[in-house]
């Protein structure tokens, strides 16, 4: 059974906690997108570890974790990763392997990243996580990149030092420091041998598992509306978090794909910059944030909280294949009298949009149309059955998978792995 688990909103769904649950029935958990502007959390019992590049699977040991040829990968990042991975007691030892094709990001790029996000004037700023994945995906793309195989090559100093003077060219333009090309060989000199071991065909390794009928588990970084294609660009992060990124980014055909899962957070957040249309500024937008901890795992950055949003939500299916969702924060609306859902955006001259515009600007006449829903005022993170629910949260739960479609699969009433229930798959 191979599985494709994607966010569905704006990331920070929840997406490690129900990596780390599917990982038990799973053999090889594969990273596809993104780099270390992800961070993954996932609570065993008074212990909480946050995953930026390494897979989430990597806390089950005897697993298999892949960081995926379209991964971008900042090999500082990795190895400060790596370490605390190993100081908490996992073994990494002939199960991580990183692709020869991902591309990695260099300190340029992080430089570039900043430098960029500061010269662009207010109402355009991304609020980027200053991880350089914009422009070491630009580099991808436009074919100047590193790639984690080059480190093999000979010439590999002299790369870097064509690339610093590159990349000087364009912070001096920004009116950022520029790097000494002869510190960044430095600096790289030693990543040499401490990647080497590490560097895998993962391709050729996720094709023989595949032949084995091993179960793949492809993990999910951002989510759907912060996807490059279908996300609300430019205030977008730069690869394909959907599930077609899963092929793309690990050599995988869509044919070895029994499943999609999408992660939906009961309510919405957003960090960072860009349009959220069911964004409260009020004291129930307060309560979310307290209640559900909602500052970023990576920046700290408190998040912005909403409503639940089902115009993104369907769109999330409609765009992934969703099959099942995996439903995680239903704890944190336990206190509210009231939950709402937003089923469209009304224009000011009627029109209400039921899919995501991609013209942000019509966004900014439109107000979200909500249906009221009684909350249900008790405590749900002890529940561990279903049927135990109370019954106004199963309708909440209910009305969203009537206007959403798709099935529930799993449920999560907190942080912690055992407040997880399993519901259809
Ligand atoms: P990801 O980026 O999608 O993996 O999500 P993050 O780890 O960035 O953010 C999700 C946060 O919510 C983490 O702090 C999790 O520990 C927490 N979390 C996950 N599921 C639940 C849940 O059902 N209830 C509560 N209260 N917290 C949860
Ligand atoms: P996980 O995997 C939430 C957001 C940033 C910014 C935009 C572009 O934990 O869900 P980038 O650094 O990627 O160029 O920033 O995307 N962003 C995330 N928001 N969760 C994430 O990852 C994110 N990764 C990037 O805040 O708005
Ligand atoms: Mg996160």
């Amino acid at each position: 059974m191979n599985t494709v688990l994607v966010g569905a909103q704006w990331g920070d769904e929840g997406k490690g906690k129900v990596i780390d649950f599917l990982t038990e029935e799973s053999d090889v958990v594969v990273r596809f997108q993104g780099g270390s502007n992800a961070g993954h959390t996932v609570v065993v019992g008074d212990k909480q570890y946050v995953l930026h590049l390494v897979p989430s699977g990597i806390l089950h040991n005897g697993k298999h974790c892949v960081i995926g040829n379209g991964v971008v990968m900042d090999p500082f990042d990795l190895m400060r990763e790596l370490e605390q991975v190993e100081s908490w007691g996992f073994e990494l030892k002939g199960r991580f392997h990183i692709s020869e094709r991902a591309h990695m990001v260099m300190q340029w790029h992080r430089a570039i990243d900043k430098a960029e996000e500061a010269a662009r004037p207010e109402g355009e700023k991304i609020g980027t996580t200053g991880r350089g994945i914009g422009p070491a995906y630009a580099a991808k793309v436009g074919r100047y990149g590193m790639r984690v195989g080059d480190i093999l090559r000979p010439d590999f100093l002299d790369l870097v030092r064509k690339q610093v003077a590159e990349a000087n060219r364009k912070l001096k333009s920004l009116g950022a420091l520029e790097l000494d090309p002869e510190d960044m060989v430095k600096l790289y000199t030693p990543m040499v041998s401490a990647l080497m071991p590490y560097v895998t065909d993962t391709i050729q390794f996720l094709h023989e598992n595949l032949e084995a009928n091993k179960s793949l588990l492809f993990e999910g970084a951002q989510a759907t509306m912060l996807d490059i294609d279908f996300g609300t660009y430019p205030f977008v992060t730069s690869s394909n978090p959907t599930a077609g990124g899963a092929c793309t980014g690990s050599g995988i055909s869509p044919r070895s794909i029994d499943r999609v899962i999408g992660v939906l957070k009961l309510y919405t957040t957003r960090v960072g910059e860009g349009p959220f249309p069911t964004e409260l500024f009020d004291a129930d937008g307060e309560k979310l944030r307290d209640r559900g901890g909602e500052y970023g795992a990576t920046t700290g950055r408190p998040r912005r909280c909403g409503w639940f949003d089902a115009v993104i939500a369907r769109y999330a299916r409609r765009v992934n294949g969703i099959d099942y969702w995996a439903m995680t924060k239903l704890d944190v609306l336990d206190t509210f009298p009231v939950v709402k859902i937003c089923t469209g955006y009304r224009r000011k001259d009627g029109f209400v949009y039921t899919t995501f515009p991609a013209d942000l600007e019509a966004l900014k006449d439109c107000e979200p149309i909500y249906e009221e829903m009684p909350g249900w005022q008790c405590e749900t993170s002890h529940i561990t059955d279903y049927s135990e629910l109370p019954e106004n949260a199963k309708k909440y739960i209910n009305r969203i998978l009537e206007i959403c479609g798709a099935k529930l699969g799993v449920l999560s009433v907190g942080p912690a792995r055992e407040t997880t229930l399993r519901i259809n798959i």
